[in-house]
């Protein structure tokens, strides 16, 4: 059996999680969302109140922490001390505040070996930020896709439109501010892996995507 390990990294609204879920389908491979794990660490921080300010009481928090993420009726379920917070992780409130807690050092580390353990059998695709460079170097497909800011923002706007009444605009210097903070940080910032095939999926199809993916794994394993 050649199983092996799918990276995707991009910014915010690239498509990533959709293409993921999709390809992990057409393998029967398991899918990893390591965005959902930033937000529920954001998600339990805020529902406690501790600021990203305070490193010292985060790192704590953070010993205690308890994230699992189950394949569940409506794709993944996201859990936190056992509680479902699939919903509330996607709020604007996680949204604004995610990209501080996602630059604490200790907060990462953690995060960061829960996804290799994950990952140790093959047969993952994760997608999140930092997968082809820090995550899982050795990874066998590494893709970095991207999108115009306009089409990314468009993206979740339609995704978003049902569950609140933010804006396109609101929604596009949110994604952009994230994106800021997220390349800027100074551990394992967005960028580009030297060996990871750049996609830019602004012109392409979810299906042209997730084919164009899932024929790269299938001519390796
Ligand atoms: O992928 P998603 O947009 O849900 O990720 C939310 C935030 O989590 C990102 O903006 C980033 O700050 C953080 N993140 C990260 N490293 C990852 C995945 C997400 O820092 N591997």
């Amino acid at each position: 059996n050649g199983r092996i390990n799918i990276a995707i990294d991009g910014p915010a609204g690239a498509g990533k999680s959709t293409i993921a879920r999709k390809v992990a389908g057409k393998l029967s491979y398991v899918y990893v969302d390591t965005g959902a794990m930033y937000r529920a660490a954001t998600w339990s921080m805020l529902q406690q109140g501790i600021s990203s300010e305070d490193v010292d009481q985060v790192l704590q928090a953070v010993n205690n922490l308890e994230i699992e993420l189950v394949p569940g009726e409506n794709g993944q379920q996201v859990l936190v001390g056992g509680v479902d917070v699939t919903e509330e992780i996607r709020s604007l409130a996680v949204n604004a505040k995610v990209s501080r807690y996602a630059q604490i050092e200790g907060l990462r580390s953690r995060l960061v070996s829960l996804q290799q353990q994950m990952a140790l059998r093959k047969g993952v695709v994760m997608d999140g930020r930092d997968i082809g460079t820090t995550v899982l170097p050795d990874a066998e497909v590494k893709i970095f896709m991207t999108a115009s800011i306009e089409e990314r923002a468009l993206r979740r706007y339609k995704e978003m439109k049902e569950q609140s009444d933010i804006t396109l605009k609101q929604l596009e210097l949110d994604i952009a501010e994230r994106d800021r903070l997220d390349q800027e940080r100074m551990i394992s910032p967005l960028r580009q892996a030297e060996d990871a095939i750049l996609l830019d999926t602004t012109h392409m199809s979810i299906d042209e995507v997730a084919e164009f993916i899932v024929s790269r794994a299938l001519s390796i394993q």
